[in-house]
């Protein structure tokens, strides 16, 4: 007999016991390593399934649905989806849904820290430490950057930035931001920041962090040109997306001494890391883990399913009373 469920493709290991809650509607085909699959390997589970549950390893476009009629649905796990082609895939009729807000605050959280270890040297004189290199206590070693009382840049003040914005108040910092459009009055009151145009962004920041959701229209928008507006002392925190700083430009500036020190968790070329930066002792890489607490990332499956779930047309419709 020909089998009524719907299928959905799960591209990667994820929570078992969340994914599990697929299988009270559908049939679920689970790919069982992670990894960056090929367009054609991600063609072909599409091409038999309803839905899918894809993370930033899994590029989907026009190509990679052509032969799925029968694909409504990709859930993406994960705020940022510039990993689909979201024109493209409502064109074809497929909705898209991401997981917003569930992660906001581990990732502010994160961005805070990894702007601290940047601007406080933390890995620099950790890995310094390990090596042995500590023979006594000196008045001058690892001397870094203060944060407290500082000018804070953020660029893109979504919900994310706002989050930055809440925590840096408890550090007595000027908050400055820059985003597509300003803040209503009332945010911008709650989160104590100013708007300003991006070269003043640049210019007044002694650590900038970006926050912005990648465009084609934001590729490269930190670079040399950029940097070189901005204070020798400040530094640069990446916890958007690789492709909106020009790695070698920075690798440029964090050689010469024309910037700090910088904090990254995101890579143009993810999971490669550009050698020079790797070479570089003033700058803190980190594996693409600022929504990484387990609770998070359990929040992001969760909703994923769930939106997986409705978008398919088995979740709570719009005026179903919550339970
Ligand atoms: C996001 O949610 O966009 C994070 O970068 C992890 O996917």
């Amino acid at each position: 007999m020909a089998d009524l469920r719907p299928r959905v493709w799960v591209s990667q290991p994820l929570f078992g016991d969340l994914v599990g809650r697929l299988r009270e509607h559908f049939d679920v085909i689970e790919t069982a390593a992670v990894g960056t699959h090929p367009p054609e390997e991600i063609a072909a589970m599409l091409a038999s399934c309803d839905g899918a549950l894809v993370t930033l390893n899994d590029r989907v476009g026009a190509a990679e649905v052509a032969h799925a009629p029968r694909l409504r649905a990709i859930a993406n796990v994960g705020v940022g989806y510039n990993n689909l082609d979201v024109a493209a895939l409502t064109r074809a009729g497929i909705v898209v849904t991401n997981t917003p807000d569930v992660l906001t605050e581990t990732t502010a959280d994160f961005g805070f820290a990894l702007m601290m270890a940047a601007a406080r040297r933390i890995s620099e004189a950790e890995r310094w430490l390990r090596e042995g290199q500590w023979r006594q206590w000196s008045f001058e070693t690892m001397l870094g950057g203060d944060v407290h009382g500082t000018t804070l840049g953020i660029l893109g003040m979504g919900r994310i930035g706002q989050g930055i914005a809440c925590r840096a108040s408890g550090f007595r910092m000027r908050v400055l931001y820059h985003n597509r459009s300003r803040l209503a009055a009332d945010v911008e009151g709650a989160c104590r920041a100013e708007y300003v145009d991006y070269d003043t962004l640049l210019a007044q920041s002694d650590h900038l962090i970006l926050v912005l959701p990648y465009s084609p229209a934001v590729h490269h928008l930190v670079d040399a040109a950029a940097i070189a507006k901005m204070k020798p002392t400040a530094t640069l925190t990446n916890i958007a997306r690789g492709g909106i700083v020009d790695e070698d430009a920075l690798a440029d500036a964090l050689q010469s001494g024309r910037l700090a020190a910088a904090g990254l968790d995101v890579y143009e070329g993810e999971p490669a890391i550009n050698p020079r930066l790797l070479a570089l002792r003033n700058v803190v890489l980190t594996p693409h883990i600022a929504s990484g607490s387990l609770a998070t990332r359990r929040a992001m499956v969760a909703l994923a399913v769930d939106n997986l779930t409705a978008a398919l047309g088995f979740g709570p419709r719009a005026g179903d009373p919550p339970t």
